[in-house]
């Protein structure tokens, strides 16, 4: 008998301990089980759980489409019959019959703030022909998930103060809430066991963002955890700072068996879009029409930091970047989502309200909303949603019916988080017609990883009391293997060429006249090929788009006049450029000289500009030539007479030869 008992409990506690295990963690929560489908027709199936008092999901749900007439459909009769109501499909339609499912999971919100007691089932229903193809019962009095008050914070310094509700599984919505910010390291932490302690996990801050916390004055902020973790996961939410080990404050998480609240819904993995087309073999493009708006997502192949751009093109007759109206899509380093309306006026990087600019800076609003993302095997989806016809003087309006030529690209974002010149445009006319028979041409994405390419070495270009003269022009980037790879920053696709040389370093004399010769376009009116030159020891350049505060911290040593504080450029000549002829050969060019030699110079009639620079002991051992009106197109000017020290024979020798090989000398 007493074996019996003690194996018994032995079992009891083995069985809840894997039902612990399983129900907490393993399984994805969906929210409170109702029922699953009785399947009666067209292959109708799935399992429907309760989010919360409005809003149902639908898991695993299959229906094959193939009604004329078929919608979801809720009453309070006994059983389903033609005395109910149409229920929103996941888009909120309620007009649109449904389409086929394949094992999908979606959230439906009952109309007129209706509750799921306010019905007695719910069906998938054939209108015209009075059929039911499958149903659930809702359970009398059901109990639908609600958020969960899990008390104050416990204050234990730092004047954390603050109310927490648990919203739903993995979110957290924090009221009045207070905190002196003064923490070195503070974060929102959350973990298992009695207490905080320092193997514990960071939860996002209201922004998304997993910076240490600023202060907080009795604000109302709602936290996500990240990934796949949930409420169910752990024992405490706290304030915790890191580098000092300690707990601000927590609220422990009740007794998980009493959790009734609503799952965390990821609305991005819900939503599949009516129509798909191939941009190129790493670019889709969905959209789904809905009334005067359109949803669409942007998925591609890219790395963090770089964009795709979609949109209308700036021709009536094909596709073309001036004059485009696209959405810039990107994603940042905590995967959250960037969705920005842009307007092409020139090609060129935003400057002054010119070129490829965000809407709300060049005299438009962002028409672009409710942005999305979701990463996953390397594919970048990023939806959003806008009005077909935003009534915004810079937007074109995307019509709902027939052919028209769109724009799309891939290129990088700069850090100051504007569309940098894309790497990637299609290579003819591109022409879609939005309002179509939906269709979903969009193979998966193939596999392909770009392979990784040398970059070209970095060439120094030597000036002292022989060679004082130095020309300078604009030419093409040189792709992954040149700006990009010698000086790790991002580059707009063009830069400055030297005696015929991307970016070379400039390795100068103390004391010596140069001369620099410019042609890198001198006519502000066409700011896209308006570049003026300066010296300065700025590694970005581009001075005129920098605010006072910016202008202050860099000093500037030639090439820029100030009259009563207010800059202009002395250095600027006629345009040259060598440009690409065809396709750009930078992948394919082992060295800058094969590449150079698939280049065309190309000049404009003019005069060129000069630039009389004579460094001094002031100038510092390294200094940059930029580009006064854009960023990330100059390099570096280092002076190996390091600023009067005389250097002894045998060290000069060993400078030397360090120099001599880091570069490649130029004769
Ligand atoms: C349905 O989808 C779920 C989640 O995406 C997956 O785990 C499951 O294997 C799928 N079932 C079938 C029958 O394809
Ligand atoms: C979040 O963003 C808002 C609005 O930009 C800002 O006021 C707030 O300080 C940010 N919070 C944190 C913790 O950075
Ligand atoms: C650069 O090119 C100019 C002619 O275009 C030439 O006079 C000058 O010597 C060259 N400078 C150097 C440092 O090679
Ligand atoms: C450099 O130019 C200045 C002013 O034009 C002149 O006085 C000086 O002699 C020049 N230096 C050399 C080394 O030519």
């Amino acid at each position: 008998m007493g074996h019996t008992l003690a194996y018994f409990s032995a079992l009891v506690a083995i069985l809840s301990l894997t039902g612990v295990c399983e129900v907490w963690s393993s399984s994805p929560y969906h929210g409170k089980f109702i029922s699953d489908f009785t399947t009666l027709a067209h292959g109708v199936t799935g399992t429907v759980y309760a989010v919360d008092d409005h809003r149902i999901r639908i898991v695993g749900f299959n229906y094959d489409g193939a009604a004329p007439d078929a919608f979801f459909w809720g009453g309070t009769t006994d059983e389903p019959g033609s005395s109910g109501e149409v229920i929103p499909d996941e888009f909120g339609r309620t007009a649109t019959k449904l389409g086929t499912y394949i094992n999908r999971s979606i959230t439906i919100t009952l109309p007129d703030g209706k509750t799921i007691n306010n019905y007695r089932w719910v069906s998938v229903w054939c209108r015209d022909f009075t059929v039911d193809f499958g149903h659930i019962y809702i359970p009398n009095n059901f109990d639908a998930p609600l958020e969960y008050d899990a008390g104050p914070f416990r204050e234990y310094a730092h004047g954390l103060k603050g109310h927490v509700y648990i919203t739903d599984s993995r979110t957290f919505r924090i009221e009045n809430l207070h905190y002196d910010g003064n923490g070195p390291d503070a974060y929102f932490w959350v973990g298992t066991g009695s207490s905080p302690h320092r193997r514990g996990s960071k939860v996002p801050d209201e922004n998304g963002s997993t910076r240490k916390l600023s202060g907080y004055n009795g604000d109302t902020i709602s936290i996500t955890m990240t990934s796949e973790m949930t409420v169910f996961d752990i024992d405490w939410l706290s304030m915790w700072c890191v580098a000092a080990v300690q707990n601000f404050g927590h609220v422990d998480i009740p007794d998980k068996s009493e959790l009734n609240i609503p799952p965390y819904i990821d609305d991005s993995s819900d939503t599949s879009y009516d129509n798909c087309e191939v941009l190129n073999d790493n670019f889709h493009v969905s959209w789904t029409l809905e009334g005067s708006y359109i949803q669409i997502q942007l998925s591609g192949r890219v790395d963090r930091g770089e964009y795709l751009a979609f949109g209308l093109s700036g021709s009536d007759v094909g596709t073309v970047m001036i004059g485009s109206d696209v959405t810039v899509a990107w994603t940042d380093e905590n995967n959250d989502a960037f969705a920005v309306d842009y307007s092409l006026t020139a090609y060129g990087q935003c400057s002054v309200g010119y070129g490829a600019c965000p809407d709300a800076e060049a005299d438009g609003v962002d028409d672009v909303y409710d942005s999305f993302a979701v990463i996953t095997d390397g594919i970048t989806r990023i939806g959003f949603t806008r009005q077909l016809d935003t009534g915004d003087s810079v937007d074109n309006a995307i019509p709902s019916d027939g052919e028209v030529y769109i724009s799309w690209a891939i290129g990088l974002i700069n850090p100051n988080g504007l569309a940098a010149k894309h790497h990637t445009v299609p290579s003819g006319n591109v022409k879609l017609n939005f309002g179509r028979v939906n269709s979903d041409n969009c193979p998966s994405f193939p596999d392909t990883t770009l392979k990784p390419v040398t970059p070209w070495e970095e060439v120094c270009l030597d000036g002292d009391e022989d060679n004082t003269v130095f020309r300078v022009r604009i030419g093409q980037a040189g792709g992954r293997r040149g700006y990009t790879a010698i000086t790790g920053l991002v580059s707009w696709g063009i830069a400055w060429y030297i005696n015929e040389t991307l970016i070379p370093v400039l390795r100068l004399k103390r004391g010596v006249n140069y001369t620099f010769i410019i042609e890198g376009g001198d006519d502000p009116m066409q700011s896209a090929s308006y570049h003026p030159f300066y010296i300065t020891d700025d590694p970005v350049g581009g001075y005129v788009q920098k605010s006072q505060e910016e202008r202050e911290q860099v000093k500037v040593y030639a090439g820029v006049e100030f009259e009563n504080g207010n800059p202009s450029p002395t250095a600027a000549g006629r345009y040259c450029e060598y440009k690409t002829t065809g396709v750009d050969q930078s992948e394919e060019s082992e060295t800058f000289e094969d590449y150079f030699k698939t280049l065309k110079l190309d000049c404009e009639e003019g005069a060129p500009g000069e630039l009389l620079w004579t460094p001094d002991e002031n100038t510092p051992d390294t200094v940059y030539y930029q580009c006064y009106t854009h960023q990330y197109l100059g390099w570096k000017i280092t002076f190996n007479d390091a600023a009067g020290i005389y250097l002894t024979s045998a060290s000069h020798n060993i400078v030397l030869s360090i120099l001599i090989l880091i570069c490649i000398w130029i004769v």
